[in-house]
């Protein structure tokens, strides 16, 4: 597997790429590698394409310099993984050459629905996710990327990059969250979690399943959210959003039954955050 440090140097691997006649596929991460990226790896195999991982710890989309120093660090076993998943390039840019620029006085014009959900409650997260994205698909420009389906805000964002941006010659790919075996979604900031938390924050996918059921039975939406919040809630679990929302366009569900239905959630347990959503 090459590796690759330099944007220009990466360009133009990109370059020869596509003179030799082949497209590629780009699946981003920042590292920390689990089973979910693993999936990515996996459904980016069904293609000739060349493919190529970025690893960038994305410094403007941490809420705190905190969080973005304690983001887990496993270079080693990345390379290992992506080396295992054979893939042909890893792109590790060096920070200030990422960065640099990148703040330039760009107005970022997002759909009114990224300001619900994560977007209000992580100022600025997702304006540092669009700029990384952006440059990321301008340097490689790829003709697949891989987002999971666990971001599902981002994935919307990010299918709104392509199009508006990059008039939808990048398709964009969508992986399944992929979840232990008791149900918490994988994700790199499990790492700061104990066993015990863990088993705690289980508790929340669960909640979800049993939320999906009554859906379906035609319970009352609101109410329904409002209880397993209460449910939920306890020292452990600080649970910061909870909705039932379209999967499409993000409005209020109140029909009771109603096709692309979502529910979605973030919550706090020992002090990280964690996200999950089901389809209902
Ligand atoms: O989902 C992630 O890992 C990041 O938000 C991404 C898409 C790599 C951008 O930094």
């Amino acid at each position: 597997m090459k590796i690759i440090t330099s944007i220009e140097e990466q360009k133009e691997y990109c370059s020869s790429i596509e003179a030799e006649g082949n497209n590629i596929s780009l699946i981003p991460t920042m590292g920390n590698l689990h089973s979910g990226h693993e999936s990515l790896l996996l459904l980016s195999r069904s293609t000739k394409n060349k493919r190529i991982v970025s690893l960038f710890v994305n410094p403007l989309q941490f809420d705190s310099i905190s969080d973005y120093r304690s983001y887990p660090s496993s270079i080693d076993s990345d390379i290992e993984i992506l080396e295992r998943n054979k893939v042909d390039c890893l792109f590790m840019p060096d920070e200030n050459q990422m960065i640099e620029n990148i703040n330039h006085p760009e107005t970022i014009h997002l759909p009114q629905y990224m300001s619900i959900l994560c977007g209000k409650h992580r100022k600025g997260h997702f304006d540092g996710v669009f700029k990384i994205v952006k440059k990321l698909f301008k340097i490689i420009n790829p003709s697949i990327a891989y987002f999971g389906k666990k971001d599902y805000q981002q994935l919307m964002m990010v299918r709104h990059i392509a199009k508006e941006y990059f008039g939808n010659r990048i398709e964009i790919v969508a992986g399944d969250t992929v979840r232990e075996s008791n149900g918490l979604a994988m994700s790199s900031r499990n790492n700061r979690l104990s066993l015990t938390d863990k088993k705690i924050a289980s508790s929340v996918h669960k909640e979800l399943i049993i939320m999906r059921e009554s859906i379906n039975l035609g319970s009352n939406n609101q109410e329904l959210l409002k209880k397993s919040i209460d449910a939920l809630s306890d020292k452990y679990i600080k649970i910061e959003y909870l909705e039932l929302l379209s999967s499409v366009d993000f409005s209020i569900i109140s029909k009771k039954n109603a096709d692309n239905a979502m529910l979605f959630v973030a919550f706090y347990i020992s002090g990280v955050r964690l996200i999950d959503n089901i389809d209902v």
